[in-house]
């Protein structure tokens, strides 16, 4: 179910539209993506996929490991998508699960060869459309930033798995470190939660002032947080389209005041995809 503020999307997609005869779709538009329940699915034939950490999770991992792991995310992930909770409420909590949950990880002696098999025997799924829509981008050279408090090194798998990572598409994420033999010992920079999207360390990268002079950009995630991903990049026209994928009751309204197009519990990305069509294939 999609819901729209079919006005402003009307326009936005004829801005779009108006803004390809000004250049090449690579000079004018730009996507930036959340990854977890944005470009994956959050439920799959009646069961709940895996994000990122979830992967671990459901690897090879210490049980005890598994038993906390489960246990901070019964406490934080109803924090993380309760709408009654402002965002100065919930940082200080995103803080601590991320600083526990990596905390954890580290403990665990995870190897980076064991990461291939964590990713192929989990439950993480791309979203249906999802290698269509990666490579229609690719075939016009438009820009894909993937902004995720995610795991970079699963994200990677996942897409080298399921679809295909094309040069026009560039990650940043939580990365893990490893040492000579290849063990993880911890993550190589600030955390990256879900509401930090905004903050100026991230966006100082070389790659965000790549996307700064873009005209159009389609920026898509799942919480209220994506939508600061972009904060900073001084596009004309930003079209904001948000995945709600839980509590959608409560949730709603809120969310079709901050996205353009909200889409409600749909594992596809087949309006981002026809989108693109309208926009590109002209
Ligand atoms: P995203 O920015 O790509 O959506 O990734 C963040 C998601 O990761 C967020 O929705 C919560 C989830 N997460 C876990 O599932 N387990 C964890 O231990 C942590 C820290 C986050
Ligand atoms: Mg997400």
């Amino acid at each position: 179910m999609a819901q729209t503020n079919y006005r402003l999307c009307v326009i936005l997609i004829l801005h779009f539209q108006n803004t390809m005869k000004k250049g090449s779709p690579a000079q004018v538009v730009t996507i930036v993506a959340d990854f977890d329940r944005t470009l994956t699915k959050y439920i799959h034939k009646g069961h709940v996929c895996a994000t990122c950490h979830y992967v671990l999770e459901e690897g090879s991992l210490p049980e005890l490991y598994k038993e906390k792991a489960r246990t901070l995310r019964d406490t934080y992930f109803p924090i993380e998508t309760n709408p009654k909770l402002s965002v100065e409420e919930k940082i200080p909590k995103m803080i601590e699960w991320w600083t526990k949950s990596h905390g954890l990880l580290e403990t665990c002696e995870i190897s980076r060869d064991s990461i291939q098999h964590c990713v192929s025997s989990s439950t993480a799924k791309l979203r249906d459309g999802c290698s269509w829509f990666f490579d229609e981008l690719k075939k016009y050279e438009v820009p894909v930033l993937i902004f995720s408090a995610g795991i970079g090194d699963i994200i990677e798998e996942v897409i080298k798995q399921q679809s295909t990572m094309h040069d026009n598409m560039h990650i940043v994420s939580n990365y893990m470190k490893f040492n000579e033999k290849g063990q993880m010992t911890g993550f190589q920079n600030a955390i990256i939660h879900v509401y930090n999207k905004n903050e100026n360390a991230i966006h100082d990268s070389a790659y965000f002032q790549n996307i700064e002079h873009k005209t159009s950009m389609i920026l898509m995630g799942d919480s209220l947080g994506d939508l600061h991903m972009a904060d900073g990049a001084e596009v004309d026209h930003k079209l904001k389209i948000g995945f709600l994928n839980t509590r959608v009751e409560e949730s709603l309204e809120l969310y079709k005041k901050k996205y353009d197009i909200v889409l409600v519990e749909d594992e596809t990305l087949d309006v981002p995809n026809n989108l693109l069509r309208s926009i590109l294939e002209r």
